[in-house]
């Protein structure tokens, strides 16, 4: 029995971000100010993007990707069904309509095999999601949107700095977006980021993030805009993250390293797969799905792991599986992605936050050990 709580996630905070949130106060720079205009340059720097537009959250990046794309009514967007709900809202937000396309069991990412059959004369745009730092294949993605003239836009909310091909997420498509909510890579508490290359789509996304205040006469808006503008004092705390961004992903590279050693040869789990293409995994959370093999269910493990105070999450009900949006444009169903249902009822991450100790780690993985013999 193990009596201290495992947290499925922790947040670690530095002298850094202390440093800079109290710079906030004695300047009385809280709601916009120099932090905003250092976070947006040096994130997007990082992601090889010329472009970093700050939000408010990884949903309000999301949706202000769709609608500097030009999002319209009834307009389709095919996206990765298994996903943070975030998603599909964004694109409604814009009067457009999410068609989840299924996964690939192993990877958890987008099957962009199963794109092409999707398209049709209402398709607008490719909406990928790099779930838990591994990259979706990116260049069949371009191919098709090359050839069908469709606009793509990169979820990056779990992926800071995750590499395809020597690329980096966020730079491959049209536009990216970031989260920076509190359980992300980095964070401001709450937060996010569109980035992008394109000076057109960065110029408007400035503009509608900020109510599209008019040009010559302030009050007179160029459009229907919104006001999507991340406090200075949050951008304090993401640029204190982003300072310590190649220590954290030393931690959970460590992380990631030492649940592999341990869970890797076990019957029935199965730990997350990398594709050679990827040059830059980062590991987000460690999420595992349990097959046949296995002794009992992921529901029933996880009980056992709760039991011994160890928190854990299930994986995303899909896309297909959401009774509001299947009731709300009837052009899906629920056996629509198996992959994605499979991955449901078997699929979980384990405690994945920086400060988990490798003692904690071990803990965590001789209860899977004894529960699979
Ligand atoms: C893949 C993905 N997209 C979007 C979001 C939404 O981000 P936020 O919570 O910052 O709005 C999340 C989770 O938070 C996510 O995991």
């Amino acid at each position: 029995m193990n009596n201290k709580k495992i947290p499925v996630f922790d947040i670690a905070l530095g002298e850094i971000e202390k440093k800079y949130i109290k710079d906030c106060v004695d300047t009385s720079f809280i709601g916009q100010g120099p932090y905003v205009k250092k976070l947006e340059e040096k994130f997007s720097a990082f992601v090889d993007c010329k472009f970093g537009i700050t939000t408010t959250s990884g949903t309000t990046a999301l949706h202000l990707a769709c609608a500097t794309i030009g999002l319209k009514k009834d307009d389709q967007v095919l996206v990765s069904s298994s996903t943070n709900m975030a998603c599909p809202f964004a694109i409604d937000y814009c009067g457009a309509i999410p068609i989840p396309i299924d996964i690939e069991k192993d990877t958890w990412q987008m099957d962009v095999s199963k794109i092409e059959e999707k398209i049709n004369k209402k398709t607008k745009a490719i909406m990928v999601v790099h779930l838990f730092g591994h990259p979706v294949d990116m260049d069949p993605v371009l191919k098709i949107a090359k050839k069908y003239n469709l606009k793509i836009i990169e979820d990056c909310a779990e992926s800071h700095g995750v590499e395809y091909k020597g690329k980096k997420v966020g730079s491959i498509g049209d536009i990216g977006a970031f989260s920076f909510f509190a359980n992300k890579t980095i964070t401001c508490g709450e937060g996010g980021m569109v980035t992008t290359n394109s000076p057109e789509l960065a110029e408007k996304a400035k503009s509608l993030k900020n109510l599209a205040y008019g040009k010559t006469n302030k009050f007179m808006h160029d459009a229907i805009g919104f006001n999507y503008r991340l406090p200075n004092i949050s951008a304090a705390m993401g640029l204190g993250q982003f300072e310590n961004i190649e220590n954290v992903f030393k931690e959970k590279e460590r992380i990631y390293k030492r649940y592999t050693e341990n869970l890797q040869n076990i019957k029935g789990v199965k730990i997350p797969a990398i594709r050679s293409w990827v040059t830059k995994y980062i590991m987000w959370v460690y999420n595992l799905y349990l097959d046949k093999e296995f002794p009992i269910s992921r529901d029933e493990l996880v009980k056992v792991l709760k039991e011994n105070n160890i928190d854990t999450r299930d994986a995303f009900v899909p896309i297909n599986m959401q009774q509001v949006l299947i009731d709300k444009y009837k052009l899906f169903n629920k056996d629509d992605c198996p992959n994605a249902n499979y991955i449901m009822k078997n699929g979980f991450y384990l405690p994945s936050g920086n400060t988990i100790t490798n003692d904690e780690i071990d803990i965590v993985c001789d209860i899977i050990k004894k529960v699979s013999k």
